[in-house]
Protein backbone atom coordinates (compact mmCIF):
# COMPACT_ATOMS: atom_id res chain seq x y z
CA UNK A 1 0.00 0.00 0.00
CA UNK A 2 1.12 3.69 -0.72
CA UNK A 3 3.51 5.12 2.24
CA UNK A 4 2.72 8.50 1.40
CA UNK A 5 -1.37 8.32 1.85
CA UNK A 6 -2.77 10.85 -0.45
CA UNK A 7 -5.71 13.07 0.24
CA UNK A 8 -8.41 11.20 -0.17
CA UNK A 9 -7.07 7.99 1.76
CA UNK A 10 -6.36 10.74 4.58
CA UNK A 11 -10.30 11.71 4.41
CA UNK A 12 -11.46 8.48 4.54
CA UNK A 13 -9.55 7.49 7.66
CA UNK A 14 -10.59 10.62 9.26
CA UNK A 15 -14.52 9.76 8.57
CA UNK A 16 -14.20 6.48 8.97
CA UNK A 17 -16.68 6.58 12.40
CA UNK A 18 -18.57 9.40 10.77
CA UNK A 19 -19.13 7.11 7.85
CA UNK A 20 -20.31 4.14 10.33
CA UNK A 21 -22.97 6.02 11.42
CA UNK A 22 -23.45 7.22 8.14
CA UNK A 23 -24.50 3.29 6.78
CA UNK A 24 -24.96 1.54 10.03
CA UNK A 25 -25.75 -2.08 9.76
CA UNK A 26 -27.85 -1.92 6.47
CA UNK A 27 -26.84 1.06 4.62
CA UNK A 28 -28.56 4.23 4.30
CA UNK A 29 -32.04 5.22 3.70
CA UNK A 30 -30.68 6.15 0.14
CA UNK A 31 -29.12 1.83 -0.50
CA UNK A 32 -32.33 0.86 1.03
CA UNK A 33 -35.03 2.25 -0.29
CA UNK A 34 -33.32 2.82 -3.94
CA UNK A 35 -29.93 1.23 -4.45
CA UNK A 36 -29.52 -1.81 -2.90
CA UNK A 37 -32.37 -3.48 -4.84
CA UNK A 38 -30.75 -2.55 -7.93
CA UNK A 39 -27.79 -3.75 -6.90
CA UNK A 40 -29.06 -7.27 -5.77
CA UNK A 41 -30.70 -7.57 -9.24
CA UNK A 42 -27.43 -6.95 -10.89
CA UNK A 43 -25.42 -9.07 -8.95
CA UNK A 44 -27.70 -11.86 -9.10
CA UNK A 45 -27.37 -15.07 -7.35
CA UNK A 46 -24.35 -14.75 -5.49
CA UNK A 47 -23.99 -17.75 -3.66
CA UNK A 48 -20.95 -20.05 -3.93
CA UNK A 49 -19.31 -16.90 -6.25
CA UNK A 50 -16.62 -15.38 -5.15
CA UNK A 51 -17.13 -11.55 -4.93
CA UNK A 52 -14.88 -8.57 -4.71
CA UNK A 53 -16.37 -6.03 -2.68
CA UNK A 54 -14.32 -3.04 -3.76
CA UNK A 55 -13.87 -0.02 -1.32
CA UNK A 56 -15.99 -2.26 0.93
CA UNK A 57 -16.01 0.82 3.85
CA UNK A 58 -17.28 -0.46 6.78
CA UNK A 59 -18.15 -3.61 4.83
CA UNK A 60 -22.08 -3.26 5.83
CA UNK A 61 -22.30 -5.06 2.10
CA UNK A 62 -19.51 -7.44 2.35
CA UNK A 63 -21.51 -8.75 5.12
CA UNK A 64 -25.14 -9.26 3.74
CA UNK A 65 -22.79 -10.63 1.01
CA UNK A 66 -21.45 -12.99 3.04
CA UNK A 67 -24.91 -14.05 4.50
CA UNK A 68 -26.19 -14.92 0.94
CA UNK A 69 -23.44 -17.41 0.57
CA UNK A 70 -20.55 -15.55 -1.10
CA UNK A 71 -16.68 -16.28 -0.63
CA UNK A 72 -16.40 -12.29 -0.35
CA UNK A 73 -13.52 -10.10 -0.45
CA UNK A 74 -13.81 -6.63 1.12
CA UNK A 75 -10.84 -4.12 -0.10
CA UNK A 76 -10.48 -0.82 0.84
CA UNK A 77 -7.50 1.95 1.15
CA UNK A 78 -8.82 3.24 4.92
CA UNK A 79 -6.99 1.27 7.46
CA UNK A 80 -9.75 2.92 9.59
CA UNK A 81 -12.33 1.80 7.65
CA UNK A 82 -11.10 -2.13 7.44
CA UNK A 83 -11.04 -1.59 11.55
CA UNK A 84 -14.56 -1.15 12.24
CA UNK A 85 -15.37 -4.06 9.26
CA UNK A 86 -12.72 -6.23 10.67
CA UNK A 87 -14.10 -5.69 14.41
CA UNK A 88 -17.96 -6.34 12.64
CA UNK A 89 -17.14 -9.47 10.89
CA UNK A 90 -13.48 -10.77 12.09
CA UNK A 91 -14.80 -13.85 9.60
CA UNK A 92 -14.36 -12.02 6.18
CA UNK A 93 -11.41 -11.14 4.21
CA UNK A 94 -10.49 -7.52 4.09
CA UNK A 95 -7.14 -6.94 2.84
CA UNK A 96 -5.90 -2.85 2.98
CA UNK A 97 -5.47 -2.13 -1.50
CA UNK A 98 -6.28 0.27 -3.62
CA UNK A 99 -9.17 0.03 -6.47
CA UNK A 100 -7.03 1.47 -9.05
CA UNK A 101 -4.43 -1.31 -8.50
CA UNK A 102 -5.52 -4.90 -6.40
CA UNK A 103 -2.26 -5.53 -5.77
CA UNK A 104 -3.40 -8.29 -3.22
CA UNK A 105 -6.25 -9.82 -6.18
CA UNK A 106 -5.17 -12.14 -8.91
CA UNK A 107 -5.95 -11.88 -12.33
CA UNK A 108 -8.77 -13.41 -13.45
CA UNK A 109 -9.74 -14.44 -9.94
CA UNK A 110 -13.18 -12.84 -9.25
CA UNK A 111 -17.05 -13.85 -10.33
CA UNK A 112 -18.00 -10.87 -9.26
CA UNK A 113 -16.71 -7.33 -8.61
CA UNK A 114 -19.40 -4.93 -6.82
CA UNK A 115 -17.85 -1.23 -6.27
CA UNK A 116 -20.78 0.51 -4.25
CA UNK A 117 -20.39 4.55 -4.15
CA UNK A 118 -16.89 3.89 -4.80
CA UNK A 119 -16.16 5.21 -8.61
CA UNK A 120 -17.02 8.85 -7.49
CA UNK A 121 -14.56 9.03 -4.50
CA UNK A 122 -11.58 7.94 -6.87
CA UNK A 123 -9.66 10.05 -8.47
CA UNK A 124 -8.25 7.39 -10.87
CA UNK A 125 -11.52 6.11 -13.03
CA UNK A 126 -9.95 4.64 -15.94
CA UNK A 127 -6.98 2.88 -13.55
CA UNK A 128 -9.73 1.42 -11.48
CA UNK A 129 -11.61 0.25 -14.05
CA UNK A 130 -8.66 -1.12 -15.61
CA UNK A 131 -7.86 -3.02 -12.10
CA UNK A 132 -11.76 -4.24 -11.83
CA UNK A 133 -11.19 -5.76 -15.68
CA UNK A 134 -8.17 -7.42 -14.49
CA UNK A 135 -9.29 -9.71 -11.76
CA UNK A 136 -12.45 -10.89 -12.94
CA UNK A 137 -12.65 -14.01 -14.74
CA UNK A 138 -13.77 -13.87 -17.95
CA UNK A 139 -17.65 -13.91 -18.51
CA UNK A 140 -17.79 -12.07 -15.04
CA UNK A 141 -19.37 -9.54 -14.23
CA UNK A 142 -18.93 -5.82 -12.26
CA UNK A 143 -21.46 -4.09 -10.42
CA UNK A 144 -20.68 -0.51 -10.34
CA UNK A 145 -23.17 1.80 -8.22
CA UNK A 146 -22.02 5.37 -8.10
CA UNK A 147 -23.71 8.86 -7.11
CA UNK A 148 -25.43 11.03 -10.15
CA UNK A 149 -23.70 12.97 -11.98
CA UNK A 150 -26.32 14.92 -12.94
CA UNK A 151 -28.52 15.20 -9.92
CA UNK A 152 -25.82 16.17 -7.12
CA UNK A 153 -27.48 16.60 -3.86
CA UNK A 154 -24.64 18.55 -2.60
CA UNK A 155 -25.85 21.35 -5.03
CA UNK A 156 -29.97 20.43 -4.49
CA UNK A 157 -32.05 22.96 -2.83
CA UNK A 158 -35.65 21.42 -2.21
CA UNK A 159 -38.63 22.87 -0.96
CA UNK A 160 -40.20 21.65 2.69
CA UNK A 161 -41.97 19.07 0.51
CA UNK A 162 -38.48 17.97 -1.45
CA UNK A 163 -41.07 17.86 -4.82
CA UNK A 164 -39.55 20.95 -6.12
CA UNK A 165 -35.94 21.04 -6.46
CA UNK A 166 -32.90 23.33 -7.91
CA UNK A 167 -29.60 23.03 -8.51
CA UNK A 168 -26.94 25.37 -8.62
CA UNK A 169 -23.58 24.57 -10.07
CA UNK A 170 -20.64 27.43 -10.35
CA UNK A 171 -18.71 24.89 -12.88
CA UNK A 172 -19.08 23.20 -16.37
CA UNK A 173 -20.66 20.04 -16.06
CA UNK A 174 -18.56 18.63 -18.84
CA UNK A 175 -14.99 19.40 -16.78
CA UNK A 176 -13.90 16.39 -14.59
CA UNK A 177 -13.26 18.01 -11.13
CA UNK A 178 -12.37 17.06 -7.46
CA UNK A 179 -15.07 18.56 -5.33
CA UNK A 180 -14.63 19.66 -1.69
CA UNK A 181 -17.98 19.93 0.18
CA UNK A 182 -19.51 20.82 3.37
CA UNK A 183 -20.14 18.50 5.72
CA UNK A 184 -23.21 16.29 5.32
CA UNK A 185 -25.11 13.70 6.97
CA UNK A 186 -23.27 12.60 9.98
CA UNK A 187 -20.26 13.90 8.14
CA UNK A 188 -18.02 16.05 10.83
CA UNK A 189 -15.27 17.35 8.29
CA UNK A 190 -15.97 18.34 4.54
CA UNK A 191 -16.13 15.75 1.63
CA UNK A 192 -14.23 15.10 -1.05
CA UNK A 193 -15.62 13.43 -4.25
CA UNK A 194 -14.80 13.74 -8.41
CA UNK A 195 -17.58 15.22 -10.60
CA UNK A 196 -17.17 13.96 -14.13
CA UNK A 197 -19.75 13.84 -16.72
CA UNK A 198 -21.77 10.77 -17.16
CA UNK A 199 -20.75 9.91 -20.82
CA UNK A 200 -16.67 9.52 -19.60
CA UNK A 201 -17.91 6.81 -17.08
CA UNK A 202 -19.35 4.94 -19.97
CA UNK A 203 -16.12 5.36 -22.19
CA UNK A 204 -14.09 4.19 -19.33
CA UNK A 205 -16.21 1.24 -19.52
CA UNK A 206 -16.07 0.88 -23.30
CA UNK A 207 -12.53 1.29 -24.17
CA UNK A 208 -11.25 -0.72 -20.46
CA UNK A 209 -13.36 -3.66 -22.95
CA UNK A 210 -16.26 -3.91 -20.85
CA UNK A 211 -19.89 -5.03 -22.35
CA UNK A 212 -22.46 -2.88 -20.78
CA UNK A 213 -25.56 -4.97 -20.08
CA UNK A 214 -27.73 -3.32 -18.14
CA UNK A 215 -27.77 0.24 -16.78
CA UNK A 216 -30.40 2.16 -14.16
CA UNK A 217 -31.19 5.32 -12.51
CA UNK A 218 -32.86 3.62 -9.45
CA UNK A 219 -36.11 4.69 -7.57
CA UNK A 220 -38.25 3.85 -4.94
CA UNK A 221 -40.54 0.79 -5.82
CA UNK A 222 -44.23 0.71 -4.76
CA UNK A 223 -43.23 -2.12 -2.18
CA UNK A 224 -40.78 0.31 -0.39
CA UNK A 225 -42.77 2.95 0.40
CA UNK A 226 -43.44 1.54 3.50
CA UNK A 227 -39.94 2.04 4.84
CA UNK A 228 -39.81 5.89 3.86
CA UNK A 229 -39.12 7.86 7.36
CA UNK A 230 -41.04 10.90 6.28
CA UNK A 231 -43.04 12.48 3.03
CA UNK A 232 -39.48 14.23 1.91
CA UNK A 233 -37.88 11.28 1.80
CA UNK A 234 -40.83 9.23 -0.16
CA UNK A 235 -40.21 12.23 -3.03
CA UNK A 236 -36.83 12.53 -3.24
CA UNK A 237 -36.80 8.54 -3.62
CA UNK A 238 -39.94 9.02 -6.36
CA UNK A 239 -39.09 11.74 -8.39
CA UNK A 240 -35.49 11.92 -8.98
CA UNK A 241 -32.18 9.73 -9.25
CA UNK A 242 -29.44 9.94 -6.63
CA UNK A 243 -27.12 7.10 -7.90
CA UNK A 244 -26.50 5.44 -10.90
CA UNK A 245 -25.96 1.52 -11.70
CA UNK A 246 -24.19 -0.56 -14.77
CA UNK A 247 -23.69 -3.82 -14.79
CA UNK A 248 -20.63 -4.60 -17.06
CA UNK A 249 -19.79 -7.89 -18.30
CA UNK A 250 -16.02 -8.93 -19.08
CA UNK A 251 -16.79 -11.26 -22.07
CA UNK A 252 -15.17 -14.53 -22.77
CA UNK A 253 -13.89 -14.24 -25.62
CA UNK A 254 -12.09 -10.19 -26.30
CA UNK A 255 -13.23 -8.72 -30.03
CA UNK A 256 -9.50 -8.26 -31.51
CA UNK A 257 -11.38 -5.89 -33.83
CA UNK A 258 -12.99 -2.99 -32.06
C1 LIG B 1 -18.79 6.30 -0.01
S1 LIG B 1 -17.80 5.09 0.78
C2 LIG B 1 -18.67 3.61 0.32
C3 LIG B 1 -18.31 2.45 1.20
C4 LIG B 1 -19.13 1.17 0.92
N1 LIG B 1 -18.95 0.69 -0.41
C5 LIG B 1 -20.57 1.42 1.23
O1 LIG B 1 -21.40 1.42 0.31
O2 LIG B 1 -20.90 1.62 2.41
C6 LIG B 1 -16.38 5.04 -0.30
C7 LIG B 1 -15.33 4.05 0.15
O3 LIG B 1 -14.38 3.88 -0.89
C8 LIG B 1 -13.09 3.86 -0.33
N2 LIG B 1 -12.19 4.29 -1.41
C9 LIG B 1 -12.22 5.45 -2.11
N3 LIG B 1 -11.26 5.45 -3.05
C10 LIG B 1 -10.61 4.25 -2.93
C11 LIG B 1 -9.52 3.67 -3.62
N4 LIG B 1 -8.89 4.31 -4.62
N5 LIG B 1 -9.11 2.44 -3.24
C12 LIG B 1 -9.73 1.78 -2.23
N6 LIG B 1 -10.76 2.28 -1.54
C13 LIG B 1 -11.20 3.51 -1.88
C14 LIG B 1 -13.16 4.79 0.86
O4 LIG B 1 -12.15 4.54 1.81
C15 LIG B 1 -14.54 4.48 1.38
O5 LIG B 1 -14.49 3.41 2.30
Amino acid sequence: MNKNPDETQLFWNRVADDWDQQVGDDGDSNRILNSDPVLWQFAGDVSGATVLDAGCGTGYLSRKLNEKGAHVIGIDFSEEMLRIARSKAARIDFRIDSCSILRTVADKSIDIVISNYVLMDTPDLTETVQAFFRVLKPGGHAVVVFSHPCFPQEYATTTDSDVAVTYQWDFSYFQQQKCIEPPWGHFTSEFIWFHRPLSDYWKAFRETGFEVVDFEEPRISENRYHLAKNQKQLNTSKNRPISVAFKLKKRRQQNTLR
